[in-house]
């Protein structure tokens, strides 16, 4: 019987371990309680008495022998495998960059116009997109017969008529100019709507940003001046600005501010239709009926406003040719202002 353990013995030492599939052999074979050292131990009853002791002892010495070649060869294993992992891990790869987002064109611009007007006293103020005919037309002394009123050029959104999308900015004056007295200097940007076809250059919502300054001194010529440190801010300091006598129902006079573009390129004869200006809003001094419409007192108070489309501006800050890229959401196209955003 002891001869039996002698030659499992001499099959323990020469099992050659190299990869984990031996390890998994080994084990099933020596050290597993179905294993052929377990079914040895379950001989032992069978050894007669007088080799029973030195059966035992050299069965154990075999047990502990397997278990211990084994456990050596497990470590041995998994060291390798750790270590050969690590050769496959570069550390000096660059890592994969992390996406950051970018904020959008317009958001950059909308920021930049507060930004610059925050600096001469303008605070930001809000209004509803979904307007009654009184704030976005009749306070703003649109006569009832009005182009604007009609169907073809402003969403409503009612049967009755009575509630629409806001066709400009300017209805936020009667809003503030309602509920606060003068003096008032503030801002008011959002979204506009107006029923248009869509193309490269109109759409049928889009933005503006609203100025207005009321108070008891306020005259044309801080109406200009506010306009072109605006203009010079934004565009550069060499920006030329020029005011053209205009037509709207809620100021009086009137004018369309354009600012000189420059004809060094063809396409700046394009855009400006070969005259170097390029019209980028409206302004004028408060009408003093909208004033009366908000019971301020038009002898007292004095106030201009302005509006201007934010789309127009970020395409020619920018360079951006059709207006429709805004709302189109490639990345490709809104990636290109990532580093902007920081500057
Ligand atoms: N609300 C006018 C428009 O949408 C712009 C404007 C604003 C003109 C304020 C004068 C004063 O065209």
């Amino acid at each position: 019987m002891l001869d039996k353990v002698r030659i499992k013995e001499q099959e323990v030492d020469s099992f050659k371990i190299s990869n984990q599939e031996d390890l998994e052999k080994f084990r099933l074979a020596y050290i597993s309680t179905k294993g052929e050292i377990a079914s040895l131990f379950s001989e032992f009853r069978n050894v007669p008495v007088e080799e029973k002791k030195a059966f035992g002892i050299e069965l154990n010495k075999l047990k502990s022998k397997a278990e211990s070649k084994f456990k050596g060869a497990a470590t041995a294993l998994s060291e390798e495998a750790t270590s050969s992992a690590d050769t496959t891990i570069d550390l000096s790869l660059p890592s994969i960059p992390h996406q950051l987002g970018s904020r959008h064109p317009l958001s950059i611009v909308k920021n930049r116009i507060v930004d610059i007007f925050s600096r001469i006293g303008f605070g930001l103020s809000e209004g509803p997109e979904i307007e009654d005919d009184w704030h976005n037309f009749t306070a703003l002394n649109f006569p009832p017969d009005h182009p604007a009123r009609e169907m073809q050029d402003t969403f409503f959104i009612d049967q009755d008529s009575q509630k629409a999308l806001r066709t400009h900015t300017s209805s936020v004056q009667i809003r503030i100019l309602e509920n606060i007295q003068p003096p008032v200097r503030t801002l008011a940007i959002g979204r506009v709507y107006r029923n248009e076809a869509i193309s490269a250059r109109a759409h049928c919502i889009f933005h503006q940003v609203e100025g207005f300054y009321v108070d008891k001194k306020v005259s044309f010529k801080d109406l200009k001046q506010t306009l072109l440190y605006f203009a010079q801010q934004f565009f550069g300091p060499k920006t030329k600005i020029r005011l053209r006598p205009s037509y709207f129902p809620f100021t009086e006079p009137s004018a369309e501010l354009d600012i000189y573009w420059g004809l060094k390129t063809e396409a700046d004869y394009k855009i400006t239709k070969g005259t170097g200006w390029l019209e980028i809003g409206g302004a004028g001094m408060i009408d003093p009926n909208v004033m009366k419409n908000c019971n301020i007192d038009p002898d007292e108070y004095a106030g201009f406003a302005f509006g201007m489309g934010i789309e127009r501006m970020a395409m020619l800050k920018y360079g951006i040719k059709d207006l429709r890229l805004f709302t189109e959401n490639d990345v490709r196209f809104l990636r290109q202002f990532t580093s902007l955003d920081l500057a």
